[in-house]
C-alpha cells in the first residue's frame, strides 16, 4: 500500500487518541480513502494489522459505510454538493451536466479513465451555491453553463497531460 509519508504520520497520531485501537478504524480509513482515493483489499488487510483486527472486521466497517469507496476514482474528482441550497438552486442539475460532459455516471469512472463525478454533503459555502469541489478548488455559483465552462477546462487539461506524458 502506498501512502504519503503526512498520512502515515497522522494514521500512527490517530491511533493515540483511542484507548482501544479498533476505535481507529473510521478515522483510518477515511485518512486512507483522502489519500489513496479508495479502500483496496490491500488497504483492508494493513488496517487490520495495523489496529489488531481481522480482516473481516475492517472489510465490515467498509462494506457498512456508504462513503467508502472500493473502486478506483478518476484522476480528476468533481464533488457535487446536493445538501438543501445547492439542491435548491440546481445542484442536480449542475451534477447531470458534469456526466453528461465527461459520458458517465456518479460513482464511475469516466471512460477515458480522467473524472470520477459525485455527490456530496454540504461543502459549506452554501451562499454561493451551487458548489461544487474539483480535486482541492471549491468552485461556487456553478449553474450548467458554469459547469460546462469547468468541463472544458477539465478536458483541455488532460489534452494537455497526455500530450506531455507522449512527448
Ligand atoms: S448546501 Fe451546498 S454548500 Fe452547503
Amino acid at each position: 500500500m502506498n501512502l504519503q509519508p503526512a498520512t502515515l504520520q497522522k494514521i500512527d497520531e490517530v491511533i493515540t487518541h483511542y484507548p482501544v485501537k479498533r476505535s481507529a478504524t473510521l478515522p483510518l480509513l477515511h485518512l486512507i480513502q483522502e489519500d489513496a482515493g479508495h479502500i483496496s483489499d490491500a488497504a483492508i488487510e494493513w488496517v487490520a494489522a495495523k489496529l489488531e483486527l481481522q480482516p473481516i472486521n475492517v472489510y465490515e466497517v467498509v462494506t457498512f459505510y456508504p462513503m467508502f469507496r472500493r473502486q478506483p476514482i478518476g484522476r480528476r474528482h468533481v464533488k457535487v454538493c446536493r445538501t438543501l441550497s445547492c439542491a435548491l438552486l440546481g445542484g442536480y442539475k449542475t451534477c447531470a451536466t458534469f456526466e453528461a460532459e465527461f459520458n458517465t455516471h456518479r460513482g464511475e469512472v469516466s471512460p477515458d479513465g480522467e473524472v470520477t463525478v459525485e455527490f456530496v454533503e454540504c461543502l459549506a459555502s452554501c451562499g454561493t451555491a451551487p458548489v461544487v469541489m474539483i480535486d482541492d478548488t471549491l468552485h461556487e455559483k456553478v449553474d450548467c453553463a458554469r459547469a460546462k465552462a469547468l468541463a472544458a477546462q477539465i478536458k483541455a487539461e488532460a489534452k494537455q497531460n497526455n500530450v506531455a506524458s507522449s512527448g
